[in-house]
């Protein structure tokens, strides 16, 4: 597995100062370009959760769309998109959550999962923890059980994780 984990973190570029100074952003779409480097994402995903009876994959607006749909496919689940607000045109319920400055709010389709599903939460980054934070507080609304998160990179300097509580969370990179 080493190797193939080696070779996502050199894919991944880090560009200075974006998008303000001080920030290090971690940028994946150069892995996406890597076609062994992606495939190897997801396999890796797929490898973890494909015999844990997951019927749904929530994906995170906007780069948990990326990850998210090839791994649902591979596992058989059903894939979820969890929106920025008034983007979904049906019966929405939302969840407020907090930013650096000020707050953001996060949307699901009322019917898109049912009371009682397993559900994966997908996303790239985790810094924070707020997004994916507000991501299985929406599943747990419904009654969906959140098994785990995962994501491709966690900044760990900024205790992410520790927001998730006692929520597993399966990262295949850590930035330092
Ligand atoms: C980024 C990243 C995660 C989130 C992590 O998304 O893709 O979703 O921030 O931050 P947190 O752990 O501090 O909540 P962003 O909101 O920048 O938008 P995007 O995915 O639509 O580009
Ligand atoms: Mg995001």
């Amino acid at each position: 597995h080493d190797h193939r984990l080696a070779r996502i973190a050199s894919s991944i570029r880090v560009i200075p100062d974006f998008p303000k100074p001080g920030i290090m952003f971690q940028d994946i779409t150069t892995l996406l370009l890597d076609t062994k480097a992606f495939k190897d994402t997801i396999d890796m995903f797929v490898e973890r959760y494909r015999d844990k009876n997951i019927s749904v994959v929530a994906g995170v607006e906007a780069r948990g769309f990326i990850f998210g749909p090839p791994i649902a496919l591979a596992i058989g689940a059903k894939f979820v998109p969890l929106r920025k607000p008034k983007k979904l045109p049906g019966e929405v319920i939302s969840e407020e959550y907090s930013l650096e400055y000020g707050t953001d709010k996060m949307e699901m389709h009322v019917g898109a999962v049912e009371a009682g599903e397993r559900a994966l939460v997908i996303d790239d980054l985790i810094a924070t923890g707020g997004t994916l934070a507000a991501a299985i507080k929406l599943l747990e609304r419904v009654g969906v059980e959140v098994v785990e998160c995962a994501c491709v990179i966690e900044l760990p300097e900024l205790k992410g994780r520790e927001r998730l509580g006692d929520k597993p969370l399966f990262v295949l990179v850590s930035a330092v």
